[in-house]
């Protein structure tokens, strides 16, 4: 049954010259029909160069609109129009005007997951695993980095020599692990290594053996002599690398690890999709997109 419609898909998107992008946080079997898939800083950097003119994305809705930011000559799909980032939403543009406002001369720093809207007032875009590096290249010294608190206090324990405003926002997922179920888990698996995410909070990601992004902690999994680890994102990634390492063994950091939002994407989403019966195509205003995509091209810039 799965094979028919991974069939079907791969066949329909051959015939109409489709691209399909897949967060790694998609299951096993988006993946596998994919024609890539990866971390946030990485779809980016692929949505400007793949050659077709449609572009189906397999993730939430920020990065569909960065796809369409950095291609507006593309059709572009979410494949499945529920699927939104919580973090993205969490301030609107007035109230990040407004904070601006309190620190002249610093240099607005926005996490992708964030709205177009969002991006208009940002200096630069950074991903969990370009951020360091970015911040580190900027010029000023003064950095207002929204919205994830998690991933700014790591960004700011990382460059001690320059001075960060944070706001609260974060991802509600991995913010609601706590430092006492990180340190029970570690107990519980003595020799494991503990890699995490950094949009996990200051105390958890203190415990840890390596912070990076989806991509980076699959690939230093699959790269480590160690022959156990404890998994700090979204169980997805679990799923994954017991899949390609099946030698080495995988420990959820929570069971609770779960984004909804990235669980909704089906596979039947992404054929209705490429019949044209599903997904939604985004739609952006021409002077929003021009506005919001220079964050994204410096991230590019900087993080290449
Ligand atoms: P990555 O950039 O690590 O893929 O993270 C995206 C995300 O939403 C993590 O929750
Ligand atoms: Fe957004 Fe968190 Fe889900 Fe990532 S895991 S898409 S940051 S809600």
């Amino acid at each position: 049954m799965i094979k028919d419609i991974q069939d079907k898909i791969l066949k329909l998107k051959k015939e109409r010259g489709v691209c399909i992008l897949a967060h790694s946080y998609m299951s096993e079997e988006i993946c596998e029909i994919a024609d890539f898939t990866g971390d946030s800083y990485a779809l980016s950097v692929k949505a400007k160069t793949a050659p077709e003119k449609t572009v189906i994305m397999c993730g939430v809705r920020f990065m569909a609109e960065t796809v369409k930011m950095l291609s507006p000559e593309k059709t572009v799909y979410l494949a499945n129009p529920a699927a939104g980032c919580p973090m993205a939403e969490q301030f609107d543009r007035d109230v990040i005007e407004e904070v601006k406002k309190r620190y002249p001369g610093y240099a607005v720093v926005a996490y992708v997951n964030t709205t177009a809207e969002l991006k208009t007032v940002a200096d630069v875009c950074v991903t969990s695993s370009s951020a360091v590096k970015i911040c580190r290249a900027l010029p000023q010294k003064d950095i207002l980095f929204i919205p994830d608190v998690n991933l700014g206090s790591y960004v700011r324990h990382q460059i001690p020599e320059k001075n960060f405003k944070l706001l609260s926002g974060g991802c509600p997922t991995h913010a609601k692990i706590e430092e006492s179920e990180a340190a029970a888990v570690k107990k519980a698996h003595p020799e494991a290594l503990f890699l995490v995410h950094p949009e996990c909070r200051p105390e958890v990601v203190a415990l840890a053996d390596y912070v990076g992004s989806t991509t980076g902690i699959m690939e230093f999994a699959e790269k480590s002599d160690a022959a156990e680890f404890i998994i700090g994102t979204e169980n997805a990634i679990v799923q994954h690398l017991q899949f390609r390492c099946p030698d080495k063994k995988f420990y959820p950091l929570s069971k609770d690890l779960l984004c909804h939002n990235m669980k909704i994407t089906t596979l039947a989403d992404v054929l209705n999709c490429l019949e044209g019966r599903g997904g939604e195509e985004i739609v952006m205003d021409e002077n929003l997109r021009s506005q919001a995509v220079k964050c994204i091209e410096k991230m590019i810039e900087y993080g290449g």
